[in-house]
């Protein structure tokens, strides 16, 4: 055929692909388990606003919420197959696939506040930290704030032998199964959307959470009694399928990471007013009774919890806690 037909083809051809590629924006699909209407439901939306905006439309981003594509551990297997693009996991929840590390956050007492907290995020093992996920598929791409954790049962639960023998329903981590043992109960992992359920028919005796998971899934109806015990924290790390976060144009993947910074900001401004919020209204529905720990008591469940320390040393890795400790201990910024 002659070569001008064939330019003459491949020039038509070009002409009504172009524009049809050009208006195929790429589909970031971000999954979660948690309600729209808690610090991270929040963030992922408006990681959605900000992306779809630099982005001039050249991603969609489709946000899906309390476990409607995936729970807890398949959302992970399906990050790393291509299933979806985007997750944002609590820290707890990476010892599944072999990156134990994170569960350095489960300690209990092991933060003071959040001011330390952002010392670590942000400082060199927070980087060191989302480092470990690269060649498990993933790239960590921002720490997002929950907040610490209450414990909630059937029982009161104000010293430490309060919870012998009760079943209480953990996140998969093994310091946190610790952290039970270590309380005399029993720890079941379970996927987070099954936990209201598991409460309410009685398979698990109780459970540790925020006050805005706990409120936004309703187990305050479902539990007589929770203990204002700020014992340890949630926080997620958002990933991206590391394949499909490199193979973006540079451009988009700037903007994205734009939108990242600014909806990671977001996140972590609001989340301890919606924890605070969501504390008010547990106590405004009068359905849990809050109980509030004494300074003894307080020093007798941390003394119980210190062997959780030594004996997790092995796995989440000595020099990983010692370097937090020193990070939550410094001052300023490091
Ligand atoms: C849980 O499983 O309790 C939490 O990690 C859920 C979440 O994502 O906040």
């Amino acid at each position: 055929m002659n070569k001008w037909i064939l330019l003459g083809a491949a020039a038509i051809a070009l002409a009504f692909v172009g524009p049809a590629q050009a208006q195929q924006p790429i589909v970031i699909k971000f999954s979660h388990v948690v309600a729209q209407d808690t610090p991270k439901g929040k963030g992922a939306l408006r990681f959605q606003e900000l992306a779809e905006k630099y982005t001039n439309g050249k991603v969609k981003v489709e946000v899906y919420p309390n476990s409607t594509l995936y729970k807890d551990k398949e959302e992970l297997e399906a990050l790393q197959l291509g299933a979806v693009q985007m997750l944002a996991p609590s820290n707890s929840k990476f010892g599944p696939i072999g990156v134990k590390e994170f569960e350095v956050f489960d300690l209990p007492f092991i933060l003071p506040d959040k001011v330390a907290l952002r010392r670590v995020t942000d400082g060199a093992l927070g980087k060191r930290l989302l480092k470990l996920l690269e060649p498990k598929g993933m790239v960590g791409l921002a720490y997002w704030d929950n907040g610490f954790k209450l414990m909630s049962a059937n029982k009161p639960l104000r010293e430490p032998e309060d919870f012998k023998g009760l079943k209480f329903r953990i996140q998969s981590s093994k310091v946190l199964e610790a952290q039970m043992r270590a309380l005399g109960s029993i720890p079941q992992i379970m996927a987070f959307s099954e936990v209201y359920q598991a409460l309410q028919t009685g398979v698990v005796d109780g459970q540790e959470n925020t006050p805005s998971n706990m409120y936004t899934q309703k187990m305050h109806e479902v539990q007589k009694y929770t203990t204002l015990s700020d014992h340890g924290y949630i926080g997620y790390v958002v990933i991206a399928n590391k394949k499909f976060w490199d193979g973006l144009p540079a451009d988009v993947r700037t903007s994205l990471e734009r939108a990242m910074a600014e909806a990671t900001k977001y996140a972590n401004e609001i989340s301890q007013q919606e924890n605070d919020e969501a504390l008010d209204e547990m106590r405004k529905s009068g359905r849990t009774q809050f109980i509030e720990l004494t300074p003894d008591q307080k020093a007798r469940w941390k003394k119980a919890l210190t062997p959780v320390y030594s004996d997790m040393a092995s796995r989440v890795g000595k020099t990983v806690i010692d370097d937090f400790e020193k990070a939550t201990k410094a001052t300023g910024t490091n």
